[in-house]
């Protein structure tokens, strides 16, 4: 019988993971779940009241009064901070700089896990992040670990921002990817890192297509 998997995609910055899982979400009937936007979400909630982001105890006394719903809307996501929708504001170049230092706090992570756990209970899912194969979701079905070079990574995201408007120096952004790797490669707690079951999806000269079409492939060996 065909069964609801659990698929975990992780991997580092700007590698492509949340374009390809919501499209093999949807391939799938799937529910996709972006824990970078929660680590973002707690991000923005910080800056906006001034939380000192080196106090993993101040950050996790806001976590518990946060409430981060990720919202399906077409063929997007919606992040909903407190019933206001933030969407935009997640992907700030303040949040981006700050993430990484709120991801690393130990007591931040386990909240966040717990929440991220309960999100994905019962159903076909696919979630992507840094440490979903490793801690989230260590019995998922399928595990992917998605990378490619730190070059075509930064081209992406340029891409990407110009057509938001945004027009950072590739040089930058590629520097800024770099510094995100090292703090989540690096951190002490659940760091991200490669599961030893997962298997390896180098994306640097595939197409989107390709990549979906590999790991729905994978997939469906798995849901019988
Ligand atoms: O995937 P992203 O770039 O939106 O993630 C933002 C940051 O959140 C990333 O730099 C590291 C952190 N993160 C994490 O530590 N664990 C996760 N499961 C997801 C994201």
């Amino acid at each position: 019988m065909l069964k609801g998997i659990t698929i975990a995609i992780d991997g580092p910055a700007a590698a492509g993971k949340s374009t390809i899982a919501k499209r093999i979400a949807k391939k799938l009937g799937y529910t996709y779940i972006d824990t970078g936007a929660m680590y973002r979400a707690l991000t923005h909630k910080a800056i906006v009241q001034g939380i000192n982001m080196d106090s993993d105890n101040e950050l996790s006394d806001l976590l518990r009064q946060t409430e981060i719903v990720l919202l399906p809307v077409n063929d997007t996501q919606a992040i909903l901070i407190d019933g206001e929708d933030c969407t935009e504001e997640i992907r700030s170049q303040s949040v981006t700089a700050g993430v990484s230092k709120v991801a690393a706090h130990g007591t931040v992570r386990k909240l966040m896990v717990e929440k991220q756990r309960d999100l994905a209970a019962g159903m076909g899912v696919v979630m992507d992040g840094r440490d979903i194969g490793t801690e989230v979701l260590p019995d998922a079905e399928v595990k992917i670990f998605m990378t490619a070079s730190v070059d075509e990574r930064a081209e992406r995201r340029f891409i990407e921002n110009t057509k938001r408007g945004i027009h950072t120096p590739l040089e930058e952004l590629k520097q800024a990817i770099e510094n995100r790797d090292k703090a989540d490669s690096e951190r002490e707690i659940s760091p991200l890192k490669r599961a030893e079951d997962a298997i390896l999806v180098d994306t640097t000269s595939m197409s989107i297509e390709e990549v979906v079409d590999e790991i729905v492939e994978i997939a469906e060996k798995r849901m019988y």
